[in-house]
């Protein structure tokens, strides 16, 4: 569905009475004009802390990994059914740094954002070029293949899915893609979900927003909002780039 969504990825970032003070001062802050959402993923230990934090309020919140199994012997993993119990909306599959430094392929994100829909979870699938394929000029080639897969998989269920598309150069580096950079590839994104009936998928940009760049951006006709990493672990800065 699309509307605007701006969801805060805390990744590996927390801590019980930092959280507390977030949390209360993102339900304070936020007051949602028509047709906008907002979510934080948050570590798997705090996922409760969220629900009890968050609860009643206008904000959704969600893991930020799932295992692709539905249960057994794999020692230290987390199934999506798990996470569901705690109330979460989203799960973050195939972030860039999953991919890269936990070895996860096409395959096993799109088997992830299917594990994540049998638990009625809603997977964002994030998908990115590297800044050496970028400059290889293979952008589209890499993003239409990480799509493609979980299009495989899924099918017209990815219609229930979000999408987010984050250059892996943009993460954590200061560096943004400019507004025609990422409308660029979210016309790319949007065409292949159309194909598929499915365009109405909502499609975040990732990759260094922040307050003073998320209005150029989400102003884009194809993006329909952020997924936002060290910007959404200060209550101000967030919540600006929230109502942009
Ligand atoms: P930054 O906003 O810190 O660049 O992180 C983006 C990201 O990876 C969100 O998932």
């Amino acid at each position: 569905m699309r509307g605007k969504l701006v969801v805060g990825n805390w990744k590996m970032h927390g801590g019980l009475r930092q959280n507390d003070a977030l949390f209360a001062d993102l339900r304070s802050g936020w007051n949602p004009p028509e047709g906008r959402r907002l979510a934080v993923c948050v570590p798997f230990p705090y996922l409760w802390q969220a629900q009890a934090a968050l609860s009643g309020s206008a904000i959704a919140w969600g893991a930020q990994n799932i295992s692709e199994r539905a249960t057994g012997a794999f020692t230290g993993e987390v199934s999506a059914a798990m996470v569901a119990e705690f109330g979460c909306r989203y799960v973050i599959v195939g972030h860039s740094e999953r991919r890269t430094l936990f070895a996860e392929t096409d395959a096993v994100v799109a088997a992830k954002a299917a594990a994540a829909m049998a638990a009625g979870l809603t997977p964002i699938v994030c998908v990115g070029e590297t800044l050496q394929e970028r400059e290889a000029g293979s952008t589209e080639a890499v993003v239409a293949r990480q799509l493609d897969a979980v299009l495989a998989e899924l099918g017209i269920r990815i219609a229930d899915a979000v999408l987010a598309y984050e250059p892996v150069w943009a993460i954590g580096t200061g560096l943004t893609a400019s507004p025609a950079q990422a409308q660029a590839v979210h016309a790319l994104v949007r065409r292949r979900l159309r194909s598929v009936d499915a365009a109405d998928v909502a499609v975040l940009y990732g990759g260094s927003v922040k307050a003073d760049n998320a209005q150029a951006l989400f102003a884009c006709p194809d993006v329909d909002g952020g997924l936002v990493g060290g910007a959404s672990l200060k209550a101000a800065e967030f919540l600006a780039i929230a109502h942009a």
